[in-house]
């Protein structure tokens, strides 16, 4: 029994062909841009940006946006070589299970439960703060903070989190609206899509002529820059490394890769994608090219308006209402609307990301990795209900429970590996099977997927050591799980290498 055995492309391919009855081919390219879209913008850019801007990059949030975005599009191309290659639900964790063997496939796995579980639970979070932003702070503070929050009131009583009500109420409806079908979700996540990318327009549109040229010089953050005394009495060090000058700009690409997190998730949906051949590729780049553009132009923007030192003392969270309400006279309905705009845009960044998550459960429940339940498919809607509510319990306990800055940046972390070991995994399939019909070729191999590992890997080192060590025990939690339940069930120990595994009975 090897921990490197691989499962064969064309039986994979030919499995899916055969399952008449597994999940609906519903999507075509625009749909698939419009995942990719729903996905990725969302907390990063309408939360992270500011943060960026403030603590590490200054004005060069700009340059951070396109370092993280170079990562991506080198991912990005691997990514697209597999999903046209291997049309397969489960993404980075089935082209793993065919070039590197299973234990790397279950390690990709368990890292993008990271990625995708943990994301919705970060989204969740925020959408929760903005909703209580939006309603004039009158969701009393216990019912939606974690136990691990607390407040300090004018009067010095001390207020802590209970419990994240609003971050559940919204996994739950969306749980329910996954189970109901990919096609309706698809539609709904279209009509957010279209409100969203037309918000980030009209910000970068109105905003533009509000900029101060001033507020943009330096571009980047200089050494000499002063401390700066925040709200909470602390001060804060613009001289310590990574807090100014390009590995400012590196931190702060580690912080706002967050914001694109989600092009791959498109890769997920590969099953019910109508051509995944020609789709795919154009699903995954052009929602990742867009993205890039509005954020490059969004964050532009935001730093001419309000001087970055701003976002360290005030309006982190909600910066871009901060930033009309402060600096754009007679646009507070601007800010309105954009708050609304951004309770929409979160919902359908949480709905990919759960969509992803119980489409990668599905793949390996497939495989034997992890039990049947994830795999079983609802009689009526055929979409994976109970996958789906394992993960509204699993998400809901984070979402309600863990403050979303402690998940932010796993999610990074867990999405990083996985895009180095997607790169890794080209390489390694240009080599050991050159000859199979690739619809998309990722350029310049092994070059791009090498530059890919790198400035990933640098990204992954720059988000500091208490979030790799977290990683660290997350991944030895799964390696766990792997030698004491998956390498016994997979699907690989029980059936011969070049036998099909049996026919499952509701697929
Ligand atoms: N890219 C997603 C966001 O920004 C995860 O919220």
């Amino acid at each position: 029994m090897s921990l490197w055995r691989k499962k064969s492309i064309t039986k994979l391919l030919a499995d899916a062909d055969s399952s008449e009855h597994g999940l609906k081919k519903t999507l075509s390219a625009p749909s698939l841009v419009a995942l990719g879209i729903g996905a990725i913008i969302g907390a990063g850019l309408f939360v992270r940006t500011a943060g960026a801007a403030g603590g590490f990059a200054g004005n060069a949030v700009t340059l951070s946006f396109i370092i993280a975005a170079i990562g991506c599009l080198f991912a990005g191309l691997c990514y697209a070589e597999f999903a046209s290659m291997i049309p397969i639900a489960g993404s980075a964790y089935t082209y793993a299970y065919t070039t590197m063997g299973e234990l790397i496939a279950w390690i990709i796995g368990w890292a993008l439960v990271l990625e995708y579980a943990l994301g919705a639970a970060t989204v969740s979070i925020a959408w929760s703060e903005y909703l209580n932003n939006l309603l004039g702070g009158s969701i009393p503070y216990q019912w939606c903070h974690s136990p691990f929050e607390s407040i300090t009131l004018a009067n010095h009583e001390t207020v802590h989190g209970l419990i994240n009500l609003p971050a559940l109420f919204i996994l739950l409806v969306l749980s329910l609206l996954l189970i109901k079908g990919t096609q309706e979700s698809a539609t709904v996540n279209a009509i957010i899509v279209f409100v969203k990318v037309g918000i980030v327009l009209l910000f970068i549109g109105v905003g533009w002529h509000f900029m101060n040229p001033a507020n943009h010089t330096p571009y980047l953050i200089p050494a000499d820059k002063p401390d700066l005394d925040l709200p909470n009495g602390s001060t804060y060090h613009y001289s310590d490394s990574w807090q100014h000058g390009w590995l400012g700009v590196l931190r702060g690409a580690a912080v706002v890769f967050f914001a694109f997190i989600g092009f791959d998730a498109v890769s997920t949906a590969a099953q019910e994608t109508k051509n995944p051949k020609r789709d795919m590729p154009i699903g995954i780049l052009g929602s990742l090219a867009i993205c890039t553009v509005l954020y490059i132009l969004f964050s532009h923007v935001l730093t001419g308006v309000a001087p970055y030192t701003d976002f360290m003392k005030a309006g982190k969270e909600a910066s871009i209402s901060y930033a009309i309400q402060t600096y754009m006279h007679d646009f507070g309905w601007l800010a309105t609307l954009i708050s609304v705009a951004i309770l929409a845009g979160f919902s359908s960044v949480i709905l990919v990301m759960l969509l992803g998550q119980s489409r990668v459960f599905y793949s390996m429940s497939n495989d034997g990795l992890l039990p049947k339940a994830f795999s079983d498919l609802h009689p009526k809607f055929r979409t994976p209900y109970k996958s789906n509510l394992i993960l509204f319990l699993f998400v809901g306990l984070f979402a309600a429970f863990i403050p979303g800055s402690v998940a932010g940046d796993l999610t990074s972390i867990g999405t990083l590996l996985a895009f180095v070991l997607v790169c890794i995994g080209i390489i390694i399939l240009r080599k050991s099977d050159p000859d199979r019909p690739r619809p998309f070729r990722a350029p310049l191999v092994p070059l791009f997927p090498i530059l890919g590992i790198l400035v990933c890997g640098a990204m992954i080192f720059s988000l500091g050591m208490s979030t790799l060590l977290t990683a660290f025990g997350w991944m030895v939690l799964g390696l766990f799980i792997y030698f004491l339940y998956s390498r016994t069930h997979s699907k690989l120990h029980t059936s011969h290498l070049d036998e099909l595994p049996p026919p499952k009975e509701n697929i």
